[in-house]
């Protein structure tokens, strides 16, 4: 829902779990996006800590951290403690960061900012629809962390969706309807939604689509989700424009306010989030006069999701789609 703004604040201290964790977390009775105090990214996190926040992140998906001081090689150390990462698309330009962020600022690699119309600016753009981080790939990633540097006066918040809840609130017939289709994803088309047409033929061998469930149950939880966003095209076995726009159905109810929260940012914060459960977007802002500065990395997922024991892409190589559904 275009303008949704709802802005995270926290209900009575009945909702502060300090149970036995390693540090406290406010949520919200929904379980989705939790603040997190008493805990330092800038250190190892103890084997404890680290357990504590896996299972904060599988219950409210959303775990924000304020007033960190991390500089790259830490941000890079505390992610590392998750999985391995992903390297970001190269795309053959110098960059302003290491190939284990994804640069989320409207600076060029010198520290110059954007132009509004170039191609990096328009490239980046994909960031404002909503989406799970590289979906396009075979093997989808687990987790997100999104750190503030420089941030703008007004604007540029980041919203939160949870594909969760939505999944919970869809009416038995759709959930019946839509549990076993698989959707197309391709960098390309987030892109193609910007106006961004400039990928060389490498690019398009190096990124093909690939097929991800509409319906994801998740390994730790055991919950039910929708999967969707910008990277998704089309639906397979659905003529293409009936599955474009069930997919734009899908998000547009997910979308609604109630599923989503709005962060805004302040030097110092930290967002981890689930991409496996959870849709995000950034939201406008001034970006040809006020600078700001983020980087995320991103933790690769367990491997290709696997339906009836086999790879989703693999059946699909194999002619044997029809097992899915
Ligand atoms: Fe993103």
């Amino acid at each position: 829902m275009v303008g949704s703004t709802i802005r995270v604040t926290f209900e009575e201290p009945s909702h502060l779990l300090d149970k036995t964790m390693a540090f406290k977390i406010f949520t919200n009775e929904d379980k989705f996006f939790a603040e997190i105090f008493g805990v330092d990214l800038s250190t190892s996190l103890s084997s404890t800590e680290k357990a504590d926040l896996l299972e904060a992140a599988h219950e409210n998906a959303v775990l924000l951290f304020r007033n960190q001081n991390l500089n790259e090689e830490q941000h890079l150390n505390m992610s590392r403690q998750f999985g391995g990462l992903e390297t970001t698309i190269q795309r053959g330009r110098k960059r302003r960061v290491k190939p284990e962020f994804a640069d989320i600022s409207n600076l060029d690699w010198d520290g110059t900012m954007l132009e509004s119309d170039s191609g990096r600016a328009i490239y980046s753009s994909a960031n404002q629809l909503w989406h799970s981080d590289a979906s396009f790939r075979a093997n989808p990633p687990k987790f997100s962390f999104l750190y503030a540097e420089e941030v703008v006066e007004s604007g540029g918040e980041t919203e939160f969706c949870d594909e969760r809840a939505a999944w919970d609130a869809l009416d038995p017939d759709m959930k019946e309807k839509i549990d076993g289709l698989v959707a197309w994803h391709s960098l390309m088309e987030s892109r193609r939604r910007t106006g961004f047409l400039e990928f060389t033929d490498g690019e398009r061998e190096a990124f093909p689509s690939v097929l991800q469930p509409i319906v994801r149950t998740h390994p730790a939880t055991g919950r039910k989700n929708l999967f969707l966003g910008a990277h998704a095209s089309h639906i397979e076995n659905l003529e293409r424009a009936d599955g474009a726009r069930l997919l734009d159905d899908l998000v547009e109810f997910a979308t609604q306010e109630c599923f989503v929260r709005s962060h805004t940012w302040s030097v110092g914060d930290l967002i981890m989030w689930d991409n496996r459960c959870v849709l995000h977007r950034g939201r406008p802002f001034n970006a040809t006069m006020e600078r700001r500065v983020m980087r995320r990395t991103t933790i690769s997922g367990d491997g290709p999701i696997v339906v009836n024991g086999r790879p989703i892409n693999e059946l699909v190589s194999h002619g044997a789609l029809n097992e899915l559904i």
